[in-house]
């Protein structure tokens, strides 16, 4: 690359700060596994960290686990330490978080209704104004369950009007394993729940860099107008991981990287890339925006999937200098495992303004680098000028870059410095000043405590992506997604499968 340019951004976009919510009891069902430890509880610490928590809250963590509220506290202590980011820990102010957290063991039934009772003497002394936040941090196959039993105890119901308190209830994901099971869901979290207290998870809608979509695409008026099928010729959207599966073994062969990766992530990314303007930045008219594109994918025919799919799984490798075992050799995996790790997905949108533009989405585990992206590739310049004194002009690209650098590129054409005619690639690019962005999930935390729903999914996004994906699943499934996928090394692009899907169209993927 001959130039690079750098825009650096305005003073006043690093003094976008949050308001403190209104007082809460947030209660964290699963308050001892894994997403507790590594997501909720750091997050809480950072919210308190930045003074985002208001001055009255209570935390009441439940497990099955029998242990008193200070064993709970050191535990959430240490896993809040050793996950404090380059060490640095801030004693007091943990201990103005600890001083609030309570754990409650529960089991059965009627202990929801228990629970409840018992928090409130809490509630009062903490000054909670009886607002709950229900958050179900469980396996999902405990969902059912969870919900049932707190609609059963009347944890649904809102004693006041308006904010005065209110009760809503966060569902992790996987949102069901395919269309029926997520309706069924739907059905029973709505038999206790108005849909304004239901908040479904996808923690990719709260990363910076993702919320930036819509404000890039509806506040500069130069890109709306080449945002179509006239200037762009197609969208490529990454989400590469250097780990594996962790300790997540017998989930992940339940679910594999369609359900874990697709049909929210990496479809919200091209939900967010491909809708229409709203009319206003309000949460039911961008849901609803976002679930009519989501809607308006052509249906994937299951006989055909060699026209649009590509999977893989990642077989021994080496990333970052280390030995890495095959995915069947991970704890908790099955030697004969036939589950995917990696998925390359060929898409289009049925309305004017996508028709003939191909989404090429794709995701896997152990792959050659991080990399979380969204990559627009302009078509061509219609005729070019400039025979004899340059190659091939290359098309413009501009790329969102959500992880591991949060950042925007924009590829251009220009002159290179000198007394001859010759052109090259130029950079611009926006990098996102680190360390100011709010973490996901101290992101979602703090809208659910802000009663606001805009970036969790609606019934009818979670409807329409499982209808596009279930198809799909159910037949790889039936046939065997041994018989279908390729091994490819961990460390690598992906499979070979992938790079022939963007070959048939001519195209290659943007490298890792
Ligand atoms: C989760 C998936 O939803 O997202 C994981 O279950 C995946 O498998 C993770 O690793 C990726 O999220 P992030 O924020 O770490 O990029």
């Amino acid at each position: 690359m001959a130039g690079t340019t750098v825009l650096e951004a305005g003073p006043q976009a690093v003094r976008c700060e949050f308001e403190r919510p209104g007082p809460f009891n947030l209660f964290i069902f699963g308050a001892t596994g894994d997403l507790a430890k590594r997501k909720i509880f750091p997050s809480l610490y950072q919210l308190n960290t930045l003074s985002l928590l208001p001055e009255d809250f209570l935390i009441v963590g439940s497990g099955r686990k029998s242990m008193s509220t200070e064993e709970f506290r050191r535990q959430m202590r240490e896993d809040v330490r050793s996950a404090a980011p380059g060490g640095r820990f801030d004693q007091g102010k943990w201990e103005e978080l600890e001083g609030r957290v309570h754990y409650m063991p529960m089991e059965g039934r009627g202990a929801y209704g228990a629970m409840l009772e018992k928090c409130v003497p809490l509630e009062k002394r903490y000054r909670t104004c009886r607002n709950r936040i229900f958050y179900l941090a469980v396996p999902p196959s405990a969902f059912d369950d969870v919900i049932t039993n707190l609609g059963e105890a009347e944890a649904a119901r809102e004693p006041g009007e308006g904010n005065e308190g209110y009760s809503h209830i966060v569902v992790e994901k996987p949102f069901g394993r395919d269309t029926e099971s997520a309706r069924r869901l739907n059905v029973l979290l709505r038999r206790y729940f108005r849909e304004e207290q239901i908040y479904r998870m996808d923690h990719f809608l709260a990363k910076e860099t993702v919320q930036n979509i819509l404000m890039f695409r509806f506040s500069n008026a130069i890109f709306e107008p080449v945002w179509n099928n006239h200037y762009i010729d197609h969208v490529q959207i990454t989400s590469a991981e250097t780990i594996g599966i962790e300790r997540r073994g017998a989930y992940y062969e339940e679910s594999g990287v369609l359900r874990d990766m697709f049909q929210n992530h990496m479809l919200h990314l091209l939900a967010l890339t491909a809708m229409e303007p709203p009319s206003a930045f309000a949460t039911a008219r961008v849901r609803g925006e976002r679930a009519k594109v989501l809607g308006s994918i052509k249906p994937l025919d299951p006989r055909r999937t060699d026209e649009f799919l590509a999977l893989g799984q990642y077989g021994p490798g080496r990333t970052d200098g280390e030995e890495i075992p095959a995915y069947r050799s991970e704890p908790g995996v099955s030697p004969q495992s036939g589950t995917a790790t990696y998925a390359a997905l060929k898409l289009e949108v049925e309305n004017w303004r996508w028709r003939g533009v191909p989404f090429y989405l794709r995701s896997g585990k152990r792959m050659a680098s991080r990399r979380g992206e969204i990559s627009i590739h302009f078509k061509p310049v219609p005729h070019t000028i400039f025979k004899g004194y340059a190659g091939e002009i290359e098309p413009n690209t501009l790329t969102l870059c959500i992880q591991p650098n949060e950042k925007l590129d924009l590829f251009l054409q220009a002159k290179q410095p000198g007394s001859r005619i010759c052109l090259g690639p130029v950079r611009l690019d926006y990098t996102y000043p680190e360390g100011i962005a709010t973490a996901d999930y101290a992101r979602i935390l703090l809208d659910c405590m802000q009663g606001d729903q805009m970036l969790f999914a609606c019934a009818e996004e979670v409807d329409a992506s499982w209808e596009l994906l279930t198809p799909v699943i159910r037949k790889a499934e039936s046939i065997g997604m041994k018989d279908i996928f390729q091994d490819y090394a961990a460390g690598s692009q992906g499979p070979a499968a992938a790079d022939a899907l963007l070959a048939r169209d001519g195209r290659v993927w943007d490298p890792l």
